[in-house]
């Protein structure tokens, strides 16, 4: 049996973690430590409300006399480090909270588990520290360059990216100089069930629906590989048993797409099912298929976000052979499965989006 502690489980990806450990070991011992920052809600870990092997904890990464007591009293033997702020545009605004939760508080948890596992009587002999991290680390690309592979150099150009960068870096760190069991994985942009609407797919879906502008930056020809959210679960999952440890693996879904064809191929997903459901107008009157309208008629370009990386391209091969990776969904029945949970969730995306933020980042990217 696994003792997991899984920092930012009520987070996007986190969640999405949480439930598809709990699904395929259902015997683990499962604790989720979050913050609750904006990002974080308790009402993605629901499903697991009565999981018998399922905790959650209230709690900072940075409390380290509160992590050193998980570790010992749950016995945990593995940690899924999730927990960051992950928004690019919060963190062009206001980096101080990546630098203190991304770089601070990924070493006040190497430093607790350092401590706990690696210094105490009791550590278990085995354990694994497993790092989630992003392609973001490795910068930018043209359009003729090749994919990132775990050789890339570092090169990051956002607040957020860097702050990813130097906690991969003390991750390394602690595996060279203290032995700690630690693997890293470096992953393309991810969608699907609990995204919060501030990132480009839910935002879109959301705007669309209740019939908002959908702010496209600059010209909507940056390009990121898109993958399902429960696919990079499982890539972590195989990293976590059968990676080895002190390795990077990079993550992707080997779908390249730019900006503005998500945007319209959103759009269009949007009429048809509008065309097929007439209850949907009656449930969202403000968005554009409700009066006979495309749904891309909202669409608007604005200002460009500063530094805006172009391209981002996984080369996966390397958990593909080792690890015998395969993403199983593809984009188009992934954006489908993300639409259905959008609208069979509306009272979860209602109760994240409280419209402060999306007015404040509006009054930074006006239309151009
Ligand atoms: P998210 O913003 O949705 O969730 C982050 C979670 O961390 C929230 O629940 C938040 O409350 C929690 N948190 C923040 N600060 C904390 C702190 N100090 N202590 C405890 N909890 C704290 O993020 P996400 O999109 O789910 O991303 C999760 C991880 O995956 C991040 O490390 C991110 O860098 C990485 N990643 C994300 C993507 C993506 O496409 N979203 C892709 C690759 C890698
Ligand atoms: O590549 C992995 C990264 O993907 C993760 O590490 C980050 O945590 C995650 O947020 C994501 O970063 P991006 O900046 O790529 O994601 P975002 O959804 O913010 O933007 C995707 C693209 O869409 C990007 O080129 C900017 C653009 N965009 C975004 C928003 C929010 C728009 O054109 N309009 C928007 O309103």
């Amino acid at each position: 049996m696994t003792s997991l502690l899984v920092t930012g489980g009520a987070g996007f990806i986190g969640a999405n973690f949480v439930q598809y450990w709990a699904r395929n070991y259902p015997g683990d011992k499962i604790v989720v430590l979050d913050a609750l920052t904006y990002a974080g809600n308790q009402a993605s870990l629901v499903p697991l409300a009565s999981h018998p092997g399922f905790r959650f904890v209230h709690g900072d990464i940075r409390d380290r006399e509160l992590v050193t007591k998980l570790l010992i009293d749950d016995k945990l033997d593995t940690i899924v480090h999730f927990a960051a702020e992950s928004h690019v545009d919060r963190s062009i605004l206001e980096p101080d909270a990546f630098i203190q939760t991304n770089v601070m508080g990924t070493y006040d948890l190497l430093e607790t588990v350092r401590k706990v596992w690696l210094e105490r009587d009791a550590a278990p002999s085995t354990h694994r520290f497993h790092h989630v991290s992003t392609d973001e680390v490795y910068g930018t690309l043209g359009p003729d360059d090749d994919a990132f592979t775990e050789e890339t150099p570092y090169a990051p150009n956002s607040p957020y990216a860097a702050s990813k960068a130097a906690s991969d870096h003390l991750v390394r760190a602690y595996h060279h100089t203290y032995g700690l069991q630690v693997s890293t994985s470096n992953c393309s942009n991810n969608y699907g069930p609990y995204h919060f609407p501030e990132k480009l797919i839910p935002l879109m879906i959301v705007n669309a629906l209740t019939g908002k502008p959908m702010p496209v930056y600059g010209d909507g020809s940056n390009i990121r590989d898109w993958l399902y959210v429960e696919d990079h679960c499982r890539g972590i999952d195989l990293v976590i048993r059968k990676g080895r440890t002190g390795e990077t693996y990079n993550i992707g879904g080997n779908h390249e797409r730019n900006n503005i064809s998500i945007v319209r191929e959103i759009c269009s997903l949007i009429d048809r099912r509008f065309e097929h459901d007439s209850g949907l107008s009656r449930i969202y009157k403000e968005s554009p298929p409700a009066s006979g309208k495309a749904t891309d008629s909202l669409i608007s370009f604005v200002k460009d976000r500063p530094g805006h990386d172009w391209r981002y391209a996984i080369d996966a091969s390397k958990i593909e052979s080792e690890l015998g990776y395969e993403p199983q969904e593809d984009f188009e029945s992934g954006l489908a499965r993300t639409l259905d949970w959008m609208l069979a969730n509306e009272p979860w995306w209602r109760a994240v989006m409280d419209g402060s933020y999306r007015d404040w980042i509006d009054t930074q990217y006006e239309t151009s």
